[in-house]
């Protein structure tokens, strides 16, 4: 069907976003990301109901428009379910529901995490998809998971964060270093010019394909108080050092758990999501790693990596496609499984 035109809508967190797709190819993608929580450090759920509240009618304008359609156009409307913050997730759950029933069209419900790894599907010119079965990493602000992905809706949890998300590792210790939030992109950059074996830290142990960020932030905090009381500019003086070795602690755990994930299902082919995977540490191991231990990897488009309504269209065709619709009475969920 040429005229497949699905509109997504994401609000799982702090971005609003709708975006429209057509068999596979992104007509739009329209993003409006919430400043407000920068002057707070972190996400303030209730700042970002209202925010989610105000945006997401010029949002949704917005993708049609830049898609040159018709509202009335649109096949079905898919919008992220869970999980996430309950009242993020209310405004674009309510709006969908209102807005389907309106157009008499089919409502599509996503989850959200899914959605990270099924971006790899959007049509890009000149990349390949992942063949099945491959291994989803999935980082980011909000998530650190690795999935086994059999088929489309085939999904395993191998392992995941039993405390903070690795950008939040990123993003706390950029803090403590006083950079503003969120710091992930600033430690990365200095990073590039430090040398990563300058301070050593520990990683932390737990399962071998689960994750623990919380002790490493607390070493980084420690660290830095210890230094600081000696030399009141140490930070100034050591900022590149500090940042490469951070991210190169981090950057080489994510490495350790994707090779135990490797060597537990002996699949090669990787697929890395979410807002981290921007990080240059991780997308030069994942290089090296294609050359020295013959991984396929494959990292999406940027604007498909962070929190975004594309790869929510992405599943809602592909839901579409296979007939299965949600209930005009389904409900947000903020924890949810595959
Ligand atoms: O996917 P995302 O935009 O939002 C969610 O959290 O869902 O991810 C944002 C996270 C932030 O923690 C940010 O600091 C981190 O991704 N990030 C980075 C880099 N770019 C973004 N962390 C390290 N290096 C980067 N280059
Ligand atoms: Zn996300």
């Amino acid at each position: 069907d040429k005229n497949c035109f699905i509109l997504g809508i994401e609000s799982s967190c702090d971005d609003t976003a709708a975006a429209v797709i057509n068999n596979g190819t992104v007509l739009s993608n329209v993003v409006a990301t919430q400043k407000i929580h920068e002057e707070y450090g972190g996400v303030v759920p209730e700042l970002a109901s209202r925010a989610h509240q105000q945006n997401i009618v010029p949002v949704v304008h917005q993708a049609l428009r830049i898609a040159n359609i018709d509202k009335k156009q649109l096949k079905a409307i898919a919008f992220t379910r869970g999980p996430g913050l309950m009242g993020s997730l209310l405004v674009g759950t309510s709006f969908s529901k209102s807005f389907a029933f309106g157009l008499g069209i089919p409502l599509i419900d996503v989850n959200h995490m899914q959605a990270h790894i099924l971006a790899h599907f959007i049509k890009i010119e000149g990349q390949t998809m992942p063949s099945f079965p491959f291994l989803a990493l999935t980082i980011s602000g909000g998530h650190t998971q690795i999935v086994k992905v059999t088929d489309y809706f085939n999904m395993e949890i191998l392992g995941q964060t039993i405390d903070d998300a690795v950008g939040e590792a990123f993003d706390k210790s950029a803090k403590i270093l006083g950079l503003p939030y969120p710091g992930g992109p600033l430690l990365d950059k200095y990073a590039q010019q430090g040398n990563k074996k300058a301070f050593k830290f520990t990683k932390p142990r737990v399962n071998p394909m689960d994750f623990s960020f919380s002790g490493l932030k607390t070493a980084v905090l420690y660290f830095i108080q210890r230094e600081v009381k000696n030399d009141p500019d140490f930070i100034a003086k050591n900022m590149k050092d500090i940042c490469a070795s951070i991210q190169f602690t981090i950057v080489d755990y994510l490495m350790d758990k994707l090779k135990n994930a490797v060597k537990h299902t002996g699949i090669k082919e990787i697929a890395i999501g979410g807002g981290v995977s921007a990080n240059s540490g991780i997308r030069q191991a994942l290089k090296e790693a294609e050359k020295k231990y013959g991984w396929k990897t494959h990292i999406p488009d940027f604007a498909f990596c962070t929190d975004n309504a594309a790869m929510i269209a992405m599943v809602g065709e592909l839901k579409y496609k296979s007939g299965d619709f949600a209930s005009f009475d389904v409900v947000a969920k903020a924890r949810m499984k595959f």
